[in-house]
């Protein structure tokens, strides 16, 4: 059988062009999608009278013989076929005969294959969304399991100030939870139907571009045939949003592969989702943590490269374009990957509270000494620069701040009192100040578990 366009053309295509145009190996994953488009356009078609009821029967017949011949293995690519969508039409025709030609009429594989990826794109926003779902819960496990642990907070990885350990937990998952806000909005502002675009200038048979919305699920139709076909900007977001949340998962990994150091020893990984070297026996490498935060350059990698192809198109179809599925497919797979191992990280991971607390020091209540002080009417500032000259007296005398006498620190400030050793030097009670939404106090942690947990009644 001969191609689908070879009318004009008096020589055959170099074996080379052949190789590197076909596209069967990455588009044959649209093959659902193909089918249910051409589905629905059959009988549009049949709809504007263009094909009579019987031959769209014959195609919407012949067209399910091919997706089980898909489905089961059974179907055969011919050295002529470019791509998924010459395949389901060629092999149709093969079964049903001329009613099988009529079914392009009026389509072009242009609007054909951007509505394809935008069907396959939008089951993949949906597998991607109980993949947050999973690794989100995981967290809100972790955080409960762990309520009332106490730890470290760093900036500049820098001793900052105590939090609950669960207060760091949301602080990933609400990082994940804007992710999933990305792509439900995606999920709906790409939901607009290119099919009866044609090649470029739409369609021109009384096409019903409605009737054909409401038929594939999708909530409005395209605006501009020539925007219509060469728009990948859908494909480019959701790559965007995968490489979003695929960078916050490795920020999640990089403090977790810190925190399961021995010289932290804060967390364990388990066996599960560590490895161990061939060559020191003592090992136990964070592996899968790795691999999460390596993934997440090829997935940039990935944002990178379609934009790359993009921008040097003209407006319009152009076949650098066909790169976007390769791009589109390996940043759903790799994340999909990435959340799974987190998901799995989460839920097995153990948490050494004791090491956590033990970590505290005494300088860490710095800040809520100098709240101690503004309690007592000394304006922030001021608080601020007098627990400076106290950190600093500490020092000097080599010293925890919380082994200075009252009198000693009295000669600093007279506002200081007993109850700034039996008050503000206690972790938990100064947590529990942190009550301002979005805090770490224990009532405010409890409030973002609740609140995520609605959130994932919506995915
Ligand atoms: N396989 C092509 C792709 O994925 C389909 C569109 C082909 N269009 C064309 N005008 N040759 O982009």
């Amino acid at each position: 059988m001969s191609k689908l366009w070879g009318g004009c053309f008096t020589e055959a295509t170099s074996s080379s062009l052949a190789e590197l145009n076909c596209s069967l190996p990455v588009d044959s994953r649209l093959f659902a999608e193909d089918i249910d488009g051409s589905k629905a356009y059959a009988q549009a078609l049949s709809k504007a009278g263009i094909i009579t009821d019987l031959e769209c029967q014959n195609i919407l017949t012949g067209i399910e013989v091919v997706r089980y011949e898909w489905i089961e293995g059974l179907i055969k690519f011919l050295e002529s076929d470019e791509d998924v969508h010459t395949v389901n039409e060629r092999r149709l025709t093969e079964l049903i005969g001329d009613a099988g030609q009529k079914l392009h009429t009026g389509r072009s594989r242009n609007d054909q294959v951007v509505t394809d990826m935008k069907l396959w794109m939008r089951k993949g926003i949906r597998e991607t969304l109980s993949e947050f779902e999973k690794t989100i819960s995981a967290g809100i496990s972790l955080a409960e399991k762990y309520k009332q642990v106490i730890m470290p907070g760093y900036t500049h990885l820098q001793r900052a100030q105590a939090v609950l350990f669960p207060h760091w937990v949301m602080s990933h998952m609400t990082a994940l939870k804007e992710d999933a806000k990305r792509f439900l909005d995606l999920k709906k502002r790409s939901n607009i139907l290119p099919l009866g675009s044609g090649a470029i200038a739409g369609n021109p048979l009384n096409i019903d571009r409605e009737f054909l919305a409401e038929k594939l699920g999708f909530d409005g139709v395209t605006s501009n045939s020539m925007h219509a076909v060469g728009d990948r900007d859908f494909v480019i977001d959701f790559i965007y949003c995968a490489s979003m949340t695929s960078t916050h998962l490795s920020r999640l990994s990089e403090d977790l592969i810190l925190y399961a150091t021995k010289e932290f020893n804060f967390v364990r990984i388990s066996d599960k989702f560590s490895t161990g070297s061939s060559l020191m026996p003592q090992k136990r490498n964070p592996d899968s943590l790795e691999l999460v935060r390596g993934i997440s350059g090829i997935i940039f990698g990935n944002l990178s490269g379609i934009m790359m192809t993009v921008k040097g198109t003209p407006s319009t179809y152009n076949k650098d374009l066909q790169y976007d599925k390769k791009f589109l497919f390996d940043s759903f797979d790799q994340l999909k990957k990435v959340l799974d191992i987190t998901a799995g990280v989460l839920s097995t991971l153990s948490v050494n509270g004791e090491v956590m607390e033990a970590a505290l020091s005494s300088d860490m209540l710095a800040t809520d000494w100098a709240y101690y002080l503004v309690r007592k009417g000394v304006p922030f500032r001021t608080a601020h620069h007098t627990i400076g000259q106290v950190v600093a007296s500490g020092e000097k005398k080599q010293v925890k701040i919380t082994d200075l006498s009252l009198p000693d620190l009295r000669n600093i400030c007279d506002k200081f009192d007993e109850d700034l050793f039996t008050h503000a030097s206690d972790f938990r009670k100064n947590i529990e100040q942190y009550k301002a939404t979005g805090g770490t106090s224990s009532v405010t942690v409890k409030k973002q578990l609740v609140e995520m947990k609605e959130f994932l009644r919506e995915l």
